[in-house]
């Protein structure tokens, strides 16, 4: 052929990082088959989905197997029904935004990568380490990418201190993947501060806001002037278990404008064209999953994982190995022992011990000699990976 390709993706690493760091567990699985590795490397969610949401599921079926409750294409933003529903989810926590600010998508990762589209050449501002998807997302399109550099000083929750004031596109997640640190309201206005100065545009994940159990802003409409600043992208996948069965939604508030652009419509318009909305089923389920009922075992299964967090934390402490993260967060990243390399440590790990995990070093370069685990495994597996690092470490 003699077409030409997008050259950006030149530019982008080899493999995904879950994809490659799966490549290298199956690679030891195939050649030490006798030996169970456990997996406390992607963030994926091991409990099923929660009886309120089964069984709203299970009636959305039946009415689909019905010629007069049956359902076509699904509204490209979601039906009002959960749009209502995320709106009202957000006022348990005092937050308001309008059911027509909300939309729904098949998950966090695909809308982080497709909001890119709507936005012209602006400087990206990232930290490092960060969510593999924010960088490459823009790398795939070509733009120029600024890293802030989180840090064991900073307690990897880098701020705008010295950063030029020019318009850019920031990029927070909070409580952060990977490394499980939690901004303060205080920090944040900092940021949002820094953004209405600058011109800017903070894209903010809130996926992990059912994991925060202390005093910390659960979305970053808590805080006073995020409206003209900030669009905030939050999912079901870790506080419903919704990982396999996807759901998701952006919020754009209406103030929000580039110029006389308002950037809601912009994304209104590209979601009407790109995507076709989420499953009616999965819809229900969702509904169901931030329904009073549906919410309270949710967080069942979050204070589940949270559990496992502690067990993991509490061997750190025991060990005397620095950590971020595990208490208002399912991720808990740590300082590699013996000064050893993410990477080093990631296969010594496996090879003595059998435990999966993600080096810290594929998140970015201020990752190198950091390492995450998560919480997401069971019960079982957490404890049989406590009590093999307990004789390594
Ligand atoms: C992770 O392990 O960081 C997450 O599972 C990735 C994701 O949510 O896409």
């Amino acid at each position: 052929m003699k077409i030409n390709i997008n050259e950006n993706y030149k530019n982008l690493k080899e493999s995904y990082l879950f994809s490659e760091t799966a490549r290298r567990i199956r690679e030891y699985s195939a050649k030490n088959p006798d030996k169970k590795v456990i997996k406390l490397s992607i963030g994926d969610v091991t409990l099923p989905l929660t009886k309120s949401v089964i069984s709203a599921m299970h009636e959305a079926v039946d009415e689909m197997a019905d010629k007069d409750t049956f359902r076509g294409y699904a509204p490209e933003y979601g039906y009002d029904f959960l749009r209502e529903a995320v709106a009202n989810y957000y006022s348990t926590f005092g937050v308001t935004v309008a059911p027509d600010e909300i939309f729904c998508s098949d998950g966090a990762k695909s809308d982080v990568g497709n909001i890119t589209d709507i936005f012209g050449d602006n400087e990206i501002l990232i930290p490092d380490p960060v969510y593999p998807v924010y960088m490459d997302s823009n790398i795939m399109n070509g733009r120029k990418i600024t890293l802030i550099k989180a840090s064991e000083e900073n307690g990897f929750l880098p701020m705008p201190d010295g950063i030029a004031e020019k318009p850019y596109i920031i990029y927070i997640c909070s409580p952060n993947n990977p490394t499980g640190a939690v901004y303060s309201r205080e920090q944040l206005k900092i940021w949002v501060d820094f953004a209405l100065k600058s011109g800017s545009l903070i894209i903010f994940d809130s996926a992990y806001e059912a994991y925060i159990k202390e005093d910390y802003p659960r979305s970053i409409f808590e805080i006073e002037g995020s409206r003209e600043c900030c669009i905030e992208i939050c999912s079901l996948s870790k506080t419903a278990g919704f990982t396999g069965t996807r759901c998701a939604w952006t919020v754009v508030p209406q103030e929000l404008s580039a110029g006389d652009t308002k950037i809601a419509k912009l994304w209104a318009r590209r979601q009407a064209t790109k995507f076709n909305g989420i499953p009616y089923v999965v819809q229900k389920g969702a509904l169901a999953a931030i329904s009073p009922e549906g919410h309270k075992e949710a967080m069942e299964c979050v204070d589940y994982y949270m559990g496992n967090a502690k067990i993991i934390a509490e061997l750190l402490d025991r060990k005397g190995i620095w950590y971020t993260g595990g208490i208002n967060s399912p991720y808990i990243w740590l300082k590699c022992p013996n000064g050893m390399g993410s990477w080093e440590f990631f296969d010594w790990l496996l090879e003595n011990a059998q435990i999966a995990g993600t080096p810290g070093a594929g998140f970015g370069e201020a990752g190198e000699g950091f390492f995450r685990l998560t919480s997401f495994g069971s019960r079982e597996a957490t404890l049989e990976a406590i009590e093999r690092l307990e004789k390594l470490l």
